[in-house]
């Protein structure tokens, strides 16, 4: 059985997330989101908890199956070993994606821990969260961008 480790901070998750997680699923039997941080102690520009985005990602993935969606914290390489995972997936976006990716991959390579990538979407390839967020606290809409669970959370967080 092929395992793949997706890791993000997935603050919140968006439907190019989305799309990862379902490419990624094509190829590997397996795929498990990996949320990194602390549950403790909520990093100073997170806008949601850990709780709160493992709930929203277990909610938005409940249509596939062979995906799992947990925590984790520290070194990456360390929790692929915990899971057993055979690699890991990222997203690439845009040159300053893959300038940072390369460079952890390579570094990932070296500990024991191949990277694979799957390349946006043209649909999302301009989504991040942190836009996600942007737009929705000036009061524009995401619609079509996060699912609709997603939408109300960010609107429920951000309003003033
Ligand atoms: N729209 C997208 N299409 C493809 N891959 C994506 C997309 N958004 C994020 N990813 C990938 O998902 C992984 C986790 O991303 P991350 O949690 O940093 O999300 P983000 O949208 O980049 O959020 P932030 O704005 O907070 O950095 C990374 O490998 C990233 O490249
Ligand atoms: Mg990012």
């Amino acid at each position: 059985m092929t395992k793949a480790c997706y890791p993000g901070s997935f603050d919140p998750i968006t439907y190019g997330h989305l799309d990862v997680i379902e490419r990624a699923r094509r190829v590997f039997d397996e795929v498990v989101v990996a949320v990194s941080g602390s549950p403790s102690n909520l990093s100073k520009n997170a806008l949601f908890t850990i709780d709160e985005r493992l709930e929203m990602i277990t909610e938005v993935t409940q249509h596939l199956d062979g995906i799992k969606v947990m925590n984790f914290e520290g070194l990456l390489v360390e929790f692929c070993r915990q899971i057993d995972a055979n690699a890991v997936v990222k997203g690439l976006r845009t040159v300053s994606d893959f300038d940072y990716e390369m460079q952890m991959a390579q570094m990932n390579a070296r500990m024991g821990i191949e990277t694979v990538f799957v390349v946006a979407g043209p649909k999302y390839s301009y989504l991040s969260s942190s836009l996600m967020k942007e737009v929705t606290k000036l009061g524009g809409e995401v619609t079509g961008l996060v699912p609709p669970t997603v939408e109300r959370s960010l609107k429920e967080k951000l309003k003033r």
